[in-house]
């Protein structure tokens, strides 16, 4: 019985991780990556994502409450996993033990990132082009944006590989090999957008 439960808490916080936060991830990219092409066009992609109806179902339902639970539950497999080098191999090993280490940076960083811009919109500050300028104008916050941004990729570039073999997608070997290069090729792709955004605002 307790197995079962293990069992169900580990596939929904592998689907979790893709559907809906992953895609949410991308999704927030994209719209940061509005900034490249200036301050109007990144304000308008904002102010429209804060119009969608339904705005507060859909941030508890879609993207605070799946966090929380990944989050969660990811901290407790984070902390009590063990590598295993007998079933796979030396690299993988090393991808799983950075897989949990960008968890932890990324916990951090999105409680900060969380409280600086969606809790203090929620008191009141217009959370726009101009504020992102200010935030990412000391160095310090920069480098923690550039290090948080590119640990949450990595994260779920990563997770993308696992949850694959975690939900049967990529059975054989080979199919595993070819999503190494496929998820590495993801990573690069999110961390450009990423990156790029953020320098925008510099
Ligand atoms: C942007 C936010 C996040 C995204 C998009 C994300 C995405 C993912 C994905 C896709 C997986 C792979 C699931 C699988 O192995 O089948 C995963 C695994 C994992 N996540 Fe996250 N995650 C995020 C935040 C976090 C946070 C805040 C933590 C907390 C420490 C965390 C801890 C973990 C751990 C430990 C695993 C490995 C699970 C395992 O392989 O057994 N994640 N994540």
């Amino acid at each position: 019985m307790a197995g079962n439960r293990e069992f169900f808490n580990r596939k929904l916080h592998s689907l979790l991780g893709v559907i809906p936060v992953g895609v949410f991830l991308i999704q927030h990219l994209v719209v940061n990556h509005f900034a490249t092409r200036g301050e109007e066009a990144f304000n308008s992609a904002s102010h429209f994502m804060e119009s969608l109806p339904f705005r507060y179902l859909l941030e508890i339902f879609v993207i605070f409450l799946p966090l929380l639970y990944h989050a969660i539950y990811g901290l407790y497999i984070a902390f009590t996993a063990k590598n295993n080098t007998s079933k796979y191999s030396y690299f993988r090993n090393w991808m799983f033990y950075i897989q949990r280490i960008t968890g932890v940076i990324t916990l951090i960083f999105l409680v900060w990132h969380v409280w600086e811009t969606r809790i203090q919109a929620a008191m009141g500050a217009d959370v726009n082009f101009q504020m992102m300028e200010n935030i990412l104008a000391n160095p310090f916050m920069l480098a923690f944006y550039i290090i948080g941004v590119l640990s949450a990729i990595f994260h779920f570039a990563n997770g993308l590989w696992s949850f694959m073999v975690s939900w049967g997608i990529t059975v054989s070997p080979r199919s595993q090999v070819i999503s190494t290069y496929v998820t590495l090729g993801i990573f690069v792709a999110l961390s450009i957008v990423g990156i790029r955004a953020i320098f925008a605002f510099v």
